[in-house]
């Protein structure tokens, strides 16, 4: 039985297919059926002189969402979805499916949210997932083409990475645990033993944050590198983005462009898409911070952007743009400090066009022993769970940075949808792990 997306070639050809139902339309002596099979939807042309009464009965019956047989002949026809069509012969209702709650008519989004494992099946939601898939085997893909190893970090871990107020606790025998927060501290030792090593892989972060850029769970890329500095970070992540952005465009164009209709500045939004080329802008943080105060915004050094500083600040650019060297008491132990001015880390955040704020973040890590001892003190974090991490310092320490890409934020700037809780198939919010 061959699936829908595989009906060209089978065109002139009897067929028989299995699929539900996902509409249906009545026009004289005719019954069209739009039959979905997850890999395409195809148009099943039911006529009133050429099939039995019972077929043709049955035809006029059918409920959104129940799962039939068809078999028919496949032809071209310019006007159906895919340009091509059934003239069907016969019809058998497999499983029926009564009261489908999910019908074309507009619904609320907590409704759609209760109902995700369903909502699934609908055409914008089968778009982005479509677009998430393509777009996550691009970042494989770059990283393969680098020679990167694949490491997978655990997800059960002694401690904190990016702050003790985001965890999530679990009960781990007769001890405490921590849901993972980001494999970074893993990636490094991972780095030490291979060179150049990525992880693809959930964050954890129990924040108190209901926008449209939080997720409780996330999949967080992070690559780490030895003997790469900041600047080399800031490369990776440009050419990482632009090769992730171009497959897109190239292999994901009906979808991109089925998920922009509506959207306002879609036509603007491609153009960006398409001519996104390295390099990328970078400033200093306090560069940004002086052009926030030019604008009229209320901010003070030291403290950390919110959306709505990104928002201005990422507004003055064309593409995605870095803002690197942020205050150290604004941010996690791991960085390294710079030797130019301690009071600020070899980091930066990648800020995307068009309000979508942070999508990566990044630095070069602390690998001075004595340095990274007392940023684990200044952070108030438990020193024992951390012995293992210090031993990168003790035994060759290298230079070495890396970044986190959240997958999420990515997609949903790429595909310009507003929420990121429609780019994971089951989003996990604040206020939200059902289903
Ligand atoms: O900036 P973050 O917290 O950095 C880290 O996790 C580092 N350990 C990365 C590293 O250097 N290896 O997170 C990285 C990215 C963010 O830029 C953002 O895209 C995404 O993860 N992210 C979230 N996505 C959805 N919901 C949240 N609550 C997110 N928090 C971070
Ligand atoms: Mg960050």
């Amino acid at each position: 039985m061959p699936w829908i997306e595989e009906l060209k070639d089978h065109i002139g050809k009897e067929v028989c297919l299995r699929g539900w139902v996902y509409n249906r339309r009545d026009s004289g002596k005719v019954r069209f059926v739009l039959l979905r099979d997850g890999t395409g939807i195809l148009q099943c042309v039911f006529l009133r002189d050429e099939v039995s009464d019972s077929t043709f009965e049955l035809a006029d019956n059918l409920n959104q969402e129940a799962l039939i047989e068809v078999t028919g002949e496949v032809r071209e026809f310019d006007r159906a979805p895919g340009g091509i069509e059934m003239g069907a012969k016969t019809l058998r209702l497999i499983a029926d499916s009564k009261d489908y709650p999910i019908t074309p008519k507009e619904h609320g989004i907590d409704f759609l949210l209760s109902r995700r494992h369903l909502w699934l099946r609908s055409s914008r939601q089968h778009a982005l997932i479509r677009c998430r898939d393509t777009m996550i085997r691009a970042f494989h893909c770059f990283f393969e083409k680098l020679g990167f190893i694949l490491i997978d970090p655990p997800m059960i871990t002694p401690t904190s990475c990016e702050g003790t107020s985001e965890l999530f606790e679990v009960a781990y025998f007769d001890d405490v645990a921590y849901l993972s927060q980001s494999g970074q501290l893993y990636m490094e030792p991972a780095a030490a033993a291979f060179g150049k090593v990525y992880c693809l892989a959930p964050s954890f972060r129990a924040e108190k944050s209901k926008t449209r850029r939080h997720l409780t769970e996330f999949w967080n890329l992070e690559p780490e590198v030895a003997f790469l500095d900041l600047s080399g970070d800031m490369n990776l992540a440009e050419d990482m983005l632009t090769f992730v952005v171009k497959r897109l465009i190239e292999k994901r164009g009906e979808e991109l462009e089925l998920l922009g209709k509506g959207q306002e500045n879609f036509e603007a939004h491609m153009k960006l898409l398409e001519r996104l080329e390295p390099p990328f802008d970078r400033i200093s943080y306090t560069e940004a911070v002086e052009f926030l105060e030019k604008k009229g915004v209320n901010f003070k050094w030291g403290e950390k952007f919110g959306a709505d500083e990104e928002a201005v600040i990422s507004e003055e650019f064309s593409k995605p743009v870095f803002v690197h060297r942020y205050p150290k008491k604004a941010t996690p132990f791991y960085m390294k400090e710079d030797p130019d001015n301690p009071e600020l880390v070899l980091n930066f955040d990648l800020l995307a066009p068009e309000g979508y704020g942070e999508i990566v973040g990044g630095s070069q890590r602390e690998d001075d022993l004595a340095k990274l001892e007392a940023a684990i003190e200044r952070c108030n974090l438990p020193r024992e769970p951390l012995e293992w991490y210090l031993d990168m310092r003790r035994y060759g320490s290298f230079e070495h940075s890396g970044f986190g890409i959240g997958m999420e934020r990515t997609l949903a700037w790429i595909t310009g949808v507003h929420h990121i809780r429609e780019t994971i198939p089951f989003p996990r919010l604040m206020d939200r792990i059902y289903p």
